[in-house]
């Protein structure tokens, strides 16, 4: 039998490895050369974290412990096996699990420890209860509006901010209270119950463009409730994990609004897309466009000596991406120079079109990031937008009246021609027009973004096939 210090020793060890795992797994993360790496590190240190947790001395039977790690691998099984494109809700989800564990586990310490909390600890404890009450609703709602269960629209009322953020100061300011006056137990559920209303009062107006933005906002929450839940519990790994994970989600949230053009405060108040259903319908119907045929298509990349292929989120919807691989392989040995532009919002999730093309093998040195590439569309001679929009929109630009003008984009109205392989004349996420569809050199591609470059590929290898 391993005596009492020697298992501490073994936890302490197994917690220092867990914590140098996760931090290099974040900055494995960052490259898609070294993502693969990244992921199996974080596994290994999450691993590590339960092993060394289910090894405490305070454990007295498991199983409880058992019954949880099933149910947790019933649900976290299927949830794994989602589509890629419903990871941004996949995501939000387990947030909001995250969430509703670190709040029971505040109360739970709160009435063992009640009424003599001493006041940092009644701190950290309400830190932890109220962002894990919020993250949790707010998250399920985030789910439900990427899910499209519930209206993406934004919902929006007179005094609407006055009302949260009021309600959020009440939760606040009782707080404070018990950490003056920690007998004080009844107000405890209050600190626990308005956090739970503001979550969902804080989601009602945020569009459903602005989701991913949120989810990662509502990330670096649930990570903040961690670490002031690791103060309650003394867990160092916790702290630590909590930070970096709180860390790691507002830096990303912050890098999203940017590349969007957008103040966080503009992304949580702005009730952005409220218009959307207005605005796709329009007046585009009265304008003209011009369409090409799969044929004629071909030609025109085959005539090309420099072709720029920008994917967005249709490619991901369509599961093109191996079929671009094909379009890629076949006009590279006819000697064109093809790239790829990535704009860091395109798809629905951070990197979610690095990924795709890195699972359909496409050279990593040919993914170029917005910025490397706009210099190069004046030199391009086909821009071949697949399943992409507002990413594309030159009224970011060009029109101060567009809820979008600021946004950087992609400059592929600079390209000397521009084919769009879309379905329809539909709007993009953000429920706008696009006045690239209108430009004379600009071509559509009427259909479905795998069956189109597919048909392409056949004719640049021959014709039938
Ligand atoms: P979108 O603007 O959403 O446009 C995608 C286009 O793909 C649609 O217009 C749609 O047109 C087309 N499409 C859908 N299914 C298709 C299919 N099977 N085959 C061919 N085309 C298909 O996408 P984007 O340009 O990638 O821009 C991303 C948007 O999401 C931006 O507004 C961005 O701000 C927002 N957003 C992204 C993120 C992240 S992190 N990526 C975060 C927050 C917000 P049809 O219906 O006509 O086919």
């Amino acid at each position: 039998m391993i005596s009492v210090p020697a298992t501490e020793t073994i936890i302490e060890v197994t917690y220092l490895i867990a914590t140098a795992l996760f931090i290099l797994s974040l900055k494995w993360l960052s490259s898609p050369t070294t993502a693969r790496r990244g992921v199996f590190a974080g596994e290994i240190g999450m691993l590590l974290a339960i092993v060394g947790t289910l090894l405490h001395h305070g454990i007295v039977e498991y199983k409880w412990i058992l019954i949880a790690l099933v149910l947790g691998s019933i649900i976290g099984v299927p949830l794994g096996e989602v589509a890629m494109t419903a990871v941004p809700q996949r995501t939000a989800l387990s947030h909001a699990f995250g969430a509703l564990c670190v709040t029971l586990v505040g109360t739970a310490e709160f009435y063992l420890r009640a009424p003599g909390v001493p006041p940092f600890m009644m701190a950290v404890l309400s830190m932890e209860v109220i962002l894990g009450s919020l993250t949790f609703t707010g998250s399920l709602m985030a789910a439900g509006k990427l899910q499209e269960i519930l209206p993406q629209r934004p919902i929006t009322y007179k005094g609407q901010n006055f009302v949260n953020l009021g309600l959020l100061g009440v939760a606040v300011v009782v707080a404070g209270v018990l950490v003056a006056h920690p007998e004080k137990m009844q107000l405890f559920p209050v600190i626990v119950g308005i956090p739970l209303v503001f979550g969902v009062m804080m989601i009602i107006p945020i569009g459903g463009a602005d989701m991913p933005t949120v989810i990662s906002l509502l990330n670096s929450y649930a990570g903040l409730s961690a670490a002031a839940m690791g103060f309650v519990l003394q867990s160092k790994l916790l702290i630590i994990a909590g930070a970096l994970d709180g860390a790691s989600g507002f830096i990303l949230s912050v890098n999203m609004s940017k590349a969007m053009n957008r103040s966080f405060s503009n992304v949580l108040f702005g009730a952005f897309g409220q218009e959307q259903t207005s605005t796709a319908a329009g007046s585009k119907e009265a304008r003209p466009v011009r369409s090409a045929t799969p044929e004629e298509a071909a030609a025109i990349l085959a005539a090309a000596n420099k072709v720029v292929i920008v994917p967005g989120y249709g490619m991901a919807v369509a599961q093109a991406q191996h079929k671009v691989r094909e379009l890629y392989d076949a006009l590279t040995k006819r000697g064109i120079d093809v790239k790829f532009g990535i704009h860091p919002v395109a798809g629905r999730m951070p990197g979610h079109m690095n990924v795709l093309l890195a699972e359909a093998d496409i050279p990593y040195d040919k993914l170029l990031d917005m910025d490397e590439i706009n210099g190069e569309f004046p030199q391009t001679d086909v821009a071949l937008v697949i399943g992409a929009n507002d990413v594309t929109n030159p009224a970011a630009r060009t029109d101060p009246s567009s809820p979008i003008f600021g946004m950087p984009i992609l400059d592929v109205d600079k390209a000397r021609t521009v084919m769009v392989i879309k379905r329809s004349m539909g709007a993009g996420f953000a429920g706008i027009e696009n006045p690239l569809y209108y430009m004379d050199k600009t071509l559509m591609l009427f259909g479905d973004a795998k069956n189109f470059v597919g048909s392409i590929v056949r004719e640049l290898a021959g014709g039938h096939g």
